[in-house]
This record gives structure tokens, C-alpha cells and sequence, in this order.
């Protein structure tokens, strides 16, 4: 074989593969995905199904980060105190940092005052601490984490992940009465209060 030869020969094996991969990656079923996200495999997405859990969990050897799901807010005080005025974030979407933060200035809360008794006070900020982003076993709390490099906000929508996540929607959305924030997550995730974030589980109301 002369050295053309070989150089076709090379050439039409890479066309091959690369086909190959288009169309396994076309394939996929995997709903929402842009084609190229799904040639590189491109995995910000959560898991749907078993067969895509379970190549996320190999790859993810090394982490314990394998929880789909926030869990579902569970403590009663927290609930009842902090559900008051707004949606009820699941602790794993901030650092514990962020959360004392937050409860050491409640006194000027977003423009709110919010008072708590000394009780109360000590267990909303056992749970918070306890259940954190950085305390969590979820993918999306390591996500959070990892975008925040350090960071301590004080919203969870000044995350740059969750910014990214929502970098689409514009403000005569979420200005509509029905949302009137990007905040209140509830309004578009049909599914927070249970801890699922799944784009699926998405409607924007009218
Ligand atoms: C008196 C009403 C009120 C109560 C009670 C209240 N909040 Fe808020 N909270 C607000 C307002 C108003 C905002 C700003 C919402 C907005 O910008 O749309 C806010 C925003 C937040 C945010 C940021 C949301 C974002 O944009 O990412 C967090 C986190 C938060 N509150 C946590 C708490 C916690 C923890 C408690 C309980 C200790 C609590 N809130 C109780 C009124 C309240
Ligand atoms: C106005 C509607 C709206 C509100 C309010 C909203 N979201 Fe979203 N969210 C969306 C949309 C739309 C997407 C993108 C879905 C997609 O990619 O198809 C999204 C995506 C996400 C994702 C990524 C989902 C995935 O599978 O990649 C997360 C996590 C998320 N939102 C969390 C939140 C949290 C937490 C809040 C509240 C602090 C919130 N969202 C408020 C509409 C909203």
C-alpha cells in the first residue's frame, strides 16, 4: 500500500466512526436534548430512565453525588415559617453559609422582616445546616456547589447554575402575575414542592 492509500483508508475510518456516533446519538431518544448535546454526551441533564441513570452512576464512580431528586422539605417549623411569604426551598439549593447568612438578617429580609423565637430559630437552622447543598447526596446540589466556587449568595436564584439554567426566559415572563418572579420556582416546576426539577415537569403559566 502506497502512502495515498493508507491516507484514504484512515480518512474513510474516521468518516465511519463519526457516522457511527451521529447516528447512536440521533438515535437516542433522550427527550429535549440538542443533537449536539447528545454527540458529546453533554450530561447537565438528569437522568431519566434507568438505562441513562446507570451509565451517569458508572462514569460518576468516584462521587456519592447520586441522588436525582432534592429531598422534599420535611421539617414542620421550617415549613410553616419559612412557606409563610414564598415557596419553601429545599435547603440542598444553598450552602449552609448561605442559610446563616439569611437567618442572621432577618431583620431585613428582601425588604421583609421576618422574626422568629429563639426555638424556632435553633431548629430552622439545624435543618437548613444539616440538609445543605454541601451536606447533600443530590447531582444538582453538587452542581450548585461547584458553580458557586466559594461563592455565598443569598439567593438561590443568583446561582450562576440556576442562571444558566434560566437564561431564556425573559422579564415580561416572569413578570407575569401568575409568576411574578424568577423566586417562585413552584409557578413553573409543577413538581418542587416535591423536589423535582426535572425540565419535563416544566409548564410556564399564561
Ligand atoms: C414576611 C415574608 C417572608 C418570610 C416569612 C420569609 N421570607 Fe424569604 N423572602 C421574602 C421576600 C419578599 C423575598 C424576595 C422574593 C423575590 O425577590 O421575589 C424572599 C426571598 C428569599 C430567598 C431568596 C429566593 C431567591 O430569589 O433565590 C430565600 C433563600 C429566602 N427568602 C429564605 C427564607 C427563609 C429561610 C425564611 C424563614 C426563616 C424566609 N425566607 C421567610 C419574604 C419572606
Ligand atoms: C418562569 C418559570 C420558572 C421559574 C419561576 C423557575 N424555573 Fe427553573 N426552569 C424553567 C425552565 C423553562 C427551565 C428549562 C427547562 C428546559 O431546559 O427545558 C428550568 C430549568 C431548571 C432547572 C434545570 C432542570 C434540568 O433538568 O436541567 C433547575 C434545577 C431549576 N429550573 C430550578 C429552579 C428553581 C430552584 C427555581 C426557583 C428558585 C426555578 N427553577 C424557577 C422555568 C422556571
Amino acid at each position: 500500500m502506497n502512502k495515498k492509500t493508507k491516507r484514504s483508508i484512515f480518512i474513510a475510518f474516521l468518516l465511519i466512526v463519526f457516522n457511527g456516533t451521529l447516528y447512536l446519538a440521533l438515535a437516542d431518544d433522550h427527550k429535549g436534548k440538542k443533537w449536539y448535546e447528545k454527540i458529546l454526551n453533554h450530561d447537565d441533564h438528569d437522568d431519566h430512565s434507568g438505562k441513562h441513570g446507570k451509565k451517569k452512576r458508572e462514569r460518576h464512580k468516584d462521587d456519592d453525588h447520586n441522588e436525582r431528586y432534592l429531598k422534599q422539605v420535611n421539617d414542620p417549623i421550617y415549613k410553616n415559617v419559612c412557606g409563610g411569604c414564598h415557596f419553601v426551598y429545599q435547603p440542598e439549593l444553598l450552602p449552609s453559609a448561605s442559610w446563616m447568612e439569611i437567618l442572621a438578617n432577618l431583620d431585613d429580609h428582601f425588604g421583609e422582616s421576618v422574626e422568629l423565637d429563639t426555638d424556632s430559630s435553633k431548629t430552622i437552622s439545624g435543618y437548613l445546616k444539616s440538609h445543605s447543598a454541601e451536606n447533600s447526596s443530590a447531582k444538582r446540589a453538587a452542581k450548585i456547589m461547584r458553580s458557586l466556587g466559594g461563592r455565598v449568595p443569598l439567593r438561590i436564584t443568583d446561582i450562576p447554575y440556576i442562571r444558566e439554567k434560566h437564561h431564556e426566559l425573559s422579564s415580561n415572563v416572569l413578570k407575569r402575575e401568575s409568576i411574578g418572579s424568577l423566586s417562585n420556582c413552584s409557578a413553573c416546576h409543577t413538581t418542587a414542592e416535591k423536589g423535582i426539577y426535572e425540565d419535563d415537569n416544566v409548564k410556564i403559566p399564561r
